[in-house]
């Protein structure tokens, strides 16, 4: 419905004395969108309406909040997570320290595969409880919707047991979750010296048994000289597709090994990390619908120096999505928050780009519509904020300045 449609008889709930950060620049062209003095109105979960309070409708309301002049934003979106884990790695955050990188780790049976062990061994219930603590975690900040990826199973029974936990989460949370099988993350030692017996196992074993229990929203996986080749990740993304399923990769993180082609090729969602990307390649994705995302968290933990090549996609207005890529290895940092700081100090995003980045354009790298802005008829989902100036969401951290939270328009006890 849209503002000067028929308006309904009632509100659910009108939040008033804001300002709305509707990151929807082609309906509302300041940054961020931006209305000042503005009012919001949702019914049955969805925005009924917005704009200045001025304006507001004279329609019945139950529940009338005072947004007391602070700034109120679409509910972030963490589009890259792995969350669902067992196990520390800061024996090897000791060991990068001293020396080590993160591919000789993982080439001495390390990194990836230390938390498939641990994760292995844990229980359903234990791997739940330690998701669960991590999601309340992101949702004090702000986020209302959380990819969460498989990955640290590498066998179908644990692969299944990792999506079935993500799949609880929402049962003990009123967030989004969306579930993607990251199988080729890496190869298993089942599987020692043969990966293409390993893609052959995911496609005729496990993919059906996930997609049987109707586990998967999306299919990913690790494309780099530690990981699997395109060859490799192509014949696993063909099954995917016969399933319907959408693909997405982690592509050019540690070498231009060109996944993020593949996924483009395959009208992939996303092609995450980017770091490695080639001028030639951001040219190709300024003309597909995969959204680059960028994981400034990993960047920053695994201490690496090559940049995406942000000015290049900027200048070729590619939206660019940004994740926590919340993780045990290259990203132990449990905070969207802070990735819009160090999207900013690292990659040198504006704050309104890093912003951008959690919200609609994290959709986009979903494939979630209805989410990821303030419009009529998207989901109502809100974060207020106890700013001056939406910069200062990229520009503090420690000090967390969100005062409510709604979800589909129900308040959300911090
Ligand atoms: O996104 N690059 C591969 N996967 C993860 C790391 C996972 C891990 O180290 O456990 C990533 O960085
Ligand atoms: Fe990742």
């Amino acid at each position: 419905m849209k503002n000067s449609e028929a308006l309904p008889q009632t509100f659910d709930l009108v939040i008033k004395n804001v300002h709305l950060l509707t990151m929807d620049k082609k309906t509302h062209h300041q940054a961020y969108g931006l209305i000042n003095d503005a009012a919001i109105a949702v019914l049955n979960g969805e925005i009924s309406w917005l704009g200045q309070a001025t304006d507001l409708p004279d329609i019945p309301c139950k529940n009338v909040v005072d947004g007391q002049g602070q700034f109120l934003s679409p509910g972030l979106i963490d589009c890259h997570t792995h969350l669902v884990f067992a196990g520390s790695r800061a024996d090897e955050f000791e060991k990068r320290l001293n020396g080590m990188s993160y591919k000789e780790i993982a080439e001495q049976g390390g990194g990836i595969l230390s938390t498939v062990n641990a994760t292995r061994e844990a229980s359903f219930d234990e791997l739940l409880a330690l998701a669960e603590t991590r999601v309340n975690t992101l949702m004090k900040e702000g986020v209302t919707c959380i990819e969460i990826k498989s990955g640290y199973g590498l066998n179908t029974e644990t692969e299944i047991k990792m999506l079935k936990v993500a799949q609880a989460l929402e049962q003990s949370f009123p967030v989004e979750i969306r579930r993607t099988f990251l199988g080729a993350h890496a190869v298993p030692p089942e599987f020692k010296n043969d990966p293409d017996g390993y893609i052959d196992y995911l496609i005729t074993d496990t993919l059906p048994a996930l997609v049987e229990q109707d586990l998967v929203d999306a299919v990913d996986g690790f494309c780099e000289n530690i990981g699997f080749s395109t060859e490799q990740i192509k014949k696993l993304f063909d099954a995917a597709k016969k399933y319907n399923l959408p693909v997405k990769l982690h592509a050019e993180q540690l070498s231009d090994s060109g996944g993020t082609g593949l996924v483009i090729d395959m009208e992939g969602l996303s092609a995450d990390h980017v770091e490695y990307l080639s001028e030639k390649d951001c040219i190709k994705l300024s003309h597909s619908v995969t959204i680059p995302v960028l994981l400034p968290g990993a960047f920053h933990s695994l201490s690496e120096t090559q940049l995406p090549p942000i000015k290049i996609l900027r200048e070729l207005n590619v939206p660019m999505a940004i994740g926590s890529d919340y993780n045990p290895g290259s990203s132990p940092l449990c905070s969207l928050k802070l990735m819009l700081s160090l999207a900013c100090t690292h990659f040198k995003l504006t704050p309104e780009e890093s912003l951008l980045g959690v919200t609609c354009n994290a959709a986009k790298a979903l494939g979630l519509d209805k989410v990821g802005a303030l419009k009529v008829g998207y989901r109502a989902d809100f974060c207020l904020w106890d700013i001056k100036h939406p910069a200062e969401l990229s520009y503090t951290f420690g000090i967390n300045p969100l005062t409510r939270m709604w979800i589909r328009g129900q308040t959300c006890f911090l």
